[in-house]
């Protein structure tokens, strides 16, 4: 019985080891014909461009059309241009969620479409090529300075965002909202798009390196579990001072009458 199963096992495993070995002579194979045919990789990787581009028009026709428009010209009452708004906006808007934008209408509550990050890709390169505009960045985001970016976010972002990114309400019943689930190219794009009543951060306001650091000091306060300090909601400084104060009076009160009951 064992020993059948020990065979078949290895069996399995001789399986595997071919199959293995056959991944890897076809990636060997597949890395020796880029080396050997480099003129014929350009016009592929065009190719492969403009289906993506046909591929994110399709997307556009089904999902964004009614309120963008045929030719990224928006439509009135419905929704903007996007010509020059770039696929940097179209990456923040459609990867937070926030595009397509579901009517609130009297319609069954439908799951709205979410896009994966293949589609996103496509919708991108459809947008970019027709509208142009801000793209995303090329380089690494990482890497930024932690206390430059934290200056950096005190003088430019937390009057909106509060100083530890949680967001907060502004006028008119507009909300800024929490920077905690923001991932590094959101944060990016936010910044180079400015969505909604955010201001613009364009590259003459803050450099793509200022950028980089604002992201590291954002993604190092998101990922402190906790600031410190006793576990009353996490109010901030000046409540726990107050509860500090209340509860130190209150001790002080008890010690006078129990003096007083004394005597
Ligand atoms: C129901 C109408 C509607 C649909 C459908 C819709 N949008 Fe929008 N879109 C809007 C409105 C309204 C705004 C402005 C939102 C704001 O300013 O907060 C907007 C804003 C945008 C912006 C930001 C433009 C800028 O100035 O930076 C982008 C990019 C965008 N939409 C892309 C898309 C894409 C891509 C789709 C399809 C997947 C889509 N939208 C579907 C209504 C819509
Ligand atoms: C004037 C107020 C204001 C300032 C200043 C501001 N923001 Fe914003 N921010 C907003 C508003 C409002 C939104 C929501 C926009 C929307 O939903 O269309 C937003 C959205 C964002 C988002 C998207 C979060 C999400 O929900 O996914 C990010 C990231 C962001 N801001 C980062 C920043 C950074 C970084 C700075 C500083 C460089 C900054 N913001 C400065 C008002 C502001």
């Amino acid at each position: 019985m064992a020993r059948a199963r020990a065979r078949r096992r290895s069996k399995q495993r001789r399986r595997l080891g071919n199959v293995a070995a056959l991944m890897a002579g076809l990636i060997l194979t597949g890395a020796l014909y880029s080396v050997v045919s480099p003129a014929q990789a350009a016009p592929a990787d065009d190719a492969s461009d403009s289906a993506a581009v046909e591929a994110g028009r399709e997307l556009y026709e089904r999902s964004c059309i009614t309120c963008h428009g045929e030719n990224l010209e928006g439509e009135a009452n419905r929704g903007p241009s996007l010509i020059g708004v770039g696929s940097a906006s179209v990456y923040f808007q459609v990867h937070t969620g926030r595009m397509p934008l579901v009517r609130n209408e009297a319609q069954a509550p439908d799951k709205p479409a979410v896009f994966n990050d293949e589609e996103i890709e496509q919708l991108m390169a459809y947008v970019q090529a027709y509208g142009g505009g801000p793209e995303l960045p090329s380089d690494d985001l990482k890497g930024g300075d932690v206390a430059k970016g934290g200056e950096l976010f005190r003088l430019n972002c937390a009057s909106c965002h509060n100083f530890v990114g949680e967001g907060g309400a502004l006028s008119s019943g507009k909300r800024a909202p929490s920077l905690k689930d923001s991932n590094d190219l959101e944060l990016y794009t936010a910044m180079l798009t400015g969505p909604g009543n955010m201001p613009v951060f364009g590259d003459n306001q803050l450099t793509p390196d200022e950028k980089r650091s604002i992201i590291a000091y954002v993604q190092t306060i998101s990922n402190q579990s906790d600031p410190g300090g006793a576990g009353i909601g996490r109010v901030g400084p000046v409540a726990e001072g107050l509860v500090i104060w209340l509860v130190g009076i209150g001790i002080l009160m008890f010690g006078v009458f129990w003096m007083g009951s004394k005597a």
